[in-house]
């Protein structure tokens, strides 16, 4: 028996429920689902970096319905206010001071003075939030270290049973990770590429966005303590860049022109990143196969989408 469950009213009440007992439930956003528990609650917390076997060095994402509920969580600055304005609801996570009374737990900030907040855009999201009135720690709903999910079922497959509920919500409409934008000391810093482009934000705020350290380097400080290199590994090796596929490789293919291979997905016979992102979870799972050697992926341009798209993949083939 799976604890998939679709997201009708009286299961979302059955898992805002469980949520206040301190239990945890997976939940659909608008970028990948989430393992959502009570951040004001030590114990809560603590079962999601058990239930992901996720280094207790790396802080949690926090979800809040609204500003006003975040700012009673984090210190919003001028260009905190603005961004959140500009993004929310939607794939931004800021990184601000924690409140003077800031009633969540200190393991989702994994003992510093920053928490990392966001409003997810899935009306699910919104309303699990809503009824359970409380702030809802939410790391993506996958082992550390492995492919983040998109489906209920991807979930059920990482997770399982380590989980009161997993409220189906469809496929993830975005498919990479929130963009977490770090606020701290006044100096905007990218700490992860996701659904917003750097561009966007400095549109907003007036302002260059540093870009953190290169991913892998997490003693080069600016607050990355989640940028460990290998990460949304699949089991298969990932070879990036590939124009032609070795034997027993499957391919990753992206845009119209692709070599000849006996497995391929194409993650956007257009070319278009948007869709691109939405597959490219759920279609390196797929190719995550036995009878395969590894996954030849094909160039992906590095603007918009891409980059965020092209940071998954350079950790899906770092050395584990
Ligand atoms: O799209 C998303 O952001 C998804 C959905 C479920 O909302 N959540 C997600 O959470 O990806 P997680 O925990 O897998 O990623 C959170 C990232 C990590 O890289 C973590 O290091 C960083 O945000 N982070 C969290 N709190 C932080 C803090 N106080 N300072 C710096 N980085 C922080
Ligand atoms: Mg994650």
């Amino acid at each position: 028996m799976s604890r998939i469950a679709p997201a009708e009213d009286s299961n979302i009440a059955l898992a805002a429920g469980a949520l206040r007992r301190g239990e945890l439930v997976s939940f659909p956003t608008e970028t990948v689902y989430g393992l959502g528990g009570d951040a004001t609650n030590d114990r809560a917390v603590a079962a999601i970096y058990a239930a992901k076997g996720r280094p207790s060095f790396n802080p949690l994402i926090v979800h809040v319905p609204t500003l006003a509920a975040a700012r009673t969580l984090g210190d919003f600055s001028d260009d905190a206010v603005k961004l959140a304005k500009a993004f929310w609801p939607g794939p931004l996570t800021l990184v601000v001071k924690r409140a003077r009374a800031c009633p969540l737990s200190l393991l989702v900030s994994a003992g510093m003075d920053s928490v990392a907040l966001r409003i997810p855009a899935h009306p699910v999201a919104q309303a699990l939030l809503t009824a359970s009135n409380l702030p809802l720690a939410g790391p993506s709903a996958n082992p550390s270290g492995r492919i983040s999910p998109t489906t209920a079922q991807h979930v059920a497959d990482g997770l399982g049973y380590k989980v009161a509920m997993i409220l189906d919500g469809g496929p993830c409409r975005i498919g990479v990770e929130s963009t977490v934008l770090s606020l701290l000391d006044g100096k905007p810093a990218l700490l992860r590429p996701g659904g917003i482009a750097p561009d966007d934000i400095t549109a907003v705020i007036g302002k260059p966005v540093a870009i953190a350290a290169p991913i892998g380097d997490v003693e080069a400080g600016l607050h990355g303590p989640g940028r460990l290199l290998s990460h949304y590994a699949p089991d298969r090796p990932v070879r990036l860049g590939a124009t032609a596929v070795l034997p027993g490789e499957a391919l990753l293919a992206f845009g119209p022109s692709v070599p000849a291979a006996k497995v391929v997905l194409n993650l956007s016979a257009s070319g278009d990143l948007h869709e691109a992102a939405a597959n490219l979870f759920a279609m390196l799972r797929a190719l995550d196969r036995p009878d395969v050697t590894g996954i030849a992926i094909m160039p992906i341009p590095q603007v918009g989408l891409g980059i965020a798209i092209n940071d998954r993949l350079t950790r899906a083939a770092a050395p584990r």
